[in-house]
């Protein structure tokens, strides 16, 4: 056998083997899932947008006018005007001075966070942050303090341990994996008090919360006190790539600096045009984001009658901790079988011992889809197999040393 067969055996005797699923069509409420229609509870097509027609003509449309691709880096030949319309659109929705698109959540992320911590800086980072952020943090040449879970002591703490030292906070706004908020008020407080910068990950929070979807930090008008927020055209706003708002020198800081910006090919015109096509539709039809919230409450109704364990929340992300990751994805089969697909998220996704089956909510999904979904994963989900973790208490264990650098334990 050869190392790399080896390697996946080791990942299988884990329970930790991944394989892709392929979908036919576009991406609704229904699916085809590897040729069997199934009702889909994992996509973060959230507002339903990803299949809308004005959406998708707009996609189309640019191509015909701009062509499939860019063609290079956006500091080279492949900066549009369609790019720079999207950026001008963006900063308007959400009130910011300036706006920068960026290929994709992950390396908006990854390039912003390496970008603004320097050697000697330290990076106080939520233990429960998305992996783009951690290997941000792993990038950036400076030390990183992974906080508890949304635990605001621990992050003071930390802070007057680095006391006089470049700070930067770095938080997902809305959970990825969760589906709970930051502390955001706190967090800008001690930022604020210890002199240290503040970015927030807006990838689920935009089009999901907030006044007319425009994200968490609006929810808690803290636009001007964040210095950077980092939101996804893949997940709400149903196209690919990724956008960061901030301020004038910030962003020709990040224009100099972010290597992931620098260094990768500008996002093409079809995903560009259909991310603002969905904005328009955002803007024109905030109702769409109340009818999310609310097929939300419905879900977690549904599941709550059906005898799960459903923590509160107002967002579309609602977790079904299982705990071992075998019993998590027999869980995410039995669903399958009776037509749901829920995927089952294992480690290193979410800590070891809280694998699960992530529900995503669409504001398309009709009610009687989600009451029959819980009514289904009731009896996917045995009663043996129902842990109710308190939502960030895995977390909790991670970064409890309160030293620095112990990002490896959080991957
Ligand atoms: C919180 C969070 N940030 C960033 C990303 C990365 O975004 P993208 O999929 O655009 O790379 C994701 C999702 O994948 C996410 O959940």
């Amino acid at each position: 056998m050869n190392e790399i067969e080896e390697r996946l055996d080791e990942i299988r005797e884990r329970g930790l083997y991944r394989k892709l699923r392929c979908v036919s069509g576009p991406q609704g409420p229904r699916v085809l899932l590897d040729g069997r229609p199934v009702l889909l509870l994992c996509s973060n097509n959230y507002l339903g947008l990803a299949d809308h027609p004005r959406v998708r003509e707009a996609a189309a449309e640019a191509a015909m006018r701009y062509g499939a691709g860019s063609g290079a880096s956006r500091l080279i030949s492949g900066n549009m005007t369609i790019h720079r319309r999207l950026e001008e659109q963006l900063a308007r929705f959400k009130g910011a001075e300036a706006c920068l698109l960026f290929g994709s959540g992950f390396l908006a992320n990854a390039g912003v966070v390496s970008a603004l911590a320097r050697e000697g800086d330290v990076v106080f980072s939520d233990a429960l942050n998305h992996a783009s952020i951690v290997d941000g943090c792993r990038l950036s040449r400076a030390e990183t303090f992974v906080y508890d879970h949304c635990d605001v002591d621990h992050l003071e703490w930390g802070l007057r341990q680095a006391e006089g030292r470049g700070a930067l906070i770095v938080t997902d706004g809305v959970f990825s994996m969760d589906g709970d908020t930051a502390p955001l008020p706190e967090i800008v407080e001690l930022a604020q008090r210890h002199d240290a910068r503040v970015m927030v990950d807006e990838a689920h929070g935009t089009g999901c919360v907030g006044p007319g979807g425009r994200g968490l930090v609006a929810e808690y008008g803290l636009e001007d006190e964040v210095d950077v927020i980092v939101g996804t055209l893949g997940k709400a706003l149903g196209s690919y790539g990724a956008y960061v708002l901030c301020d004038k020198p910030m962003s020709k800081y990040l224009i100099n600096t972010a290597r992931t910006l620098i260094f990768s090919t500008a996002l093409s015109p079809p995903a560009v045009a259909a991310a603002i096509a969905a904005l328009e539709l955002l803007r024109e039809q905030p109702r769409r984001v109340e009818k999310l919230r609310r097929n939300a409450a419905v879900l977690r109704e549904a599941l709550a009658e059906s005898g799960l364990p459903v923590e509160p929340g107002e967002t579309p992300i609602v977790p079904l901790i299982v705990g071992d990751a075998d019993a998590a994805m027999a869980a995410s089969e039995r669903a399958l079988e009776r037509g749901v697909f829920a995927q089952a998220i294992r480690p290193p996704t979410v800590p070891a011992g809280t694998s699960r089956l992530r529900l995503a909510v669409m504001a398309s999904h009709t009610k009687s889809e989600l009451r029959e979904a819980g009514r289904v994963l009731a009896a996917a989900i045995p009663a043996s197999a129902r842990e109710s973790v308190a939502l960030g208490e895995a977390g909790a264990t991670l970064g409890r040393s309160g030293v620095f650098d112990v990002l490896a334990d959080a991957a």
